[in-house]
């Protein structure tokens, strides 16, 4: 049993006829997109959005009707993956540098639903490194600002160039270990120049659906 598919699987039992879907991005989101792919082959009718060019690719591969972002009047329900949720459905996001995207499509989703293994679950946030979408003009002088929040930042790198987001932006890891106040540093990093946005999401999540080793899923 693969912990990450089975919670995929059970929240994609939330998709019905006539919805908008927002298509998250990583390990997880890959298993709901899967399975909408499959449901809409047996005749599920939808239209859907992706968080990320990865995810638009493989729901075009399944025959996913996806439609332009400025096409969109609502998301019904946005299914997406995280790297840490705390019991209040507080999340990290990012670890796949699909933040940006993930953030905007969430904001105007009527349900955000978190799909996870229980590994992304935690007490408090922060012990995954929170990434942080910058521009790369002035990046250096950017990460002092997230040094001084004791953000201990890293420019995310693919090989020995910095990563480019699909907004072809830069990626500062940021290492706080525990976030004490999360809608706190959320505003901080955002004020600051050069930020485009960070991985926090909060009070954005409907529920979390969480698949165990043993083949269970809880919904928090
Ligand atoms: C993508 O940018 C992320 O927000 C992912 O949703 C998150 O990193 C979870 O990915 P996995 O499902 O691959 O762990």
């Amino acid at each position: 049993m693969n912990p990450k598919k089975i919670a995929a699987e059970e929240a994609v039992k939330l998709v019905e006829d006539g919805m908008i879907i927002g298509l998250g991005t990583g390990s997880t989101a890959y298993w709901a997109i899967e399975r909408i792919g499959q449901r809409v082959k047996e005749g599920l009718r939808i239209q859907s959005v992706a968080t990320s060019k990865r995810s638009e690719e493989q729901a075009r591969r399944l025959g996913i009707p996806i439609i332009p972002l400025e096409d969109i009047e609502r998301i019904d329900l946005t299914i997406d993956g995280a790297d840490e949720a705390d019991g209040d459905r507080n999340l990290i996001k990012g670890g796949g540098g699909a933040l940006l995207r993930e953030k905007i499509i969430a904001t105007h989703s009527k349900r955000l639903v978190i799909v996870a293994d229980e590994s992304k679950t935690v007490d408090t946030l922060g012990r995954f490194p929170l990434p942080v979408e910058i521009v790369s003009f002035g990046a250096n002088l950017t990460l002092l600002r997230l040094t001084a929040l004791e953000g201990h930042p890293h420019i995310r790198m693919e090989g020995d160039r910095p990563y480019v987001t699909d907004n072809g932006n830069w990626i500062a890891d940021c290492r706080f270990e525990a976030i004490a106040d999360a809608p706190r540093l959320e505003r901080e990093l955002n004020l600051i120049p050069g930020v485009v946005e960070n991985g926090l999401f909060i009070g954005m999540a409907s529920s979390v659906y969480v698949g165990h080793a043993d083949g269970s899923v809880t919904v928090q």
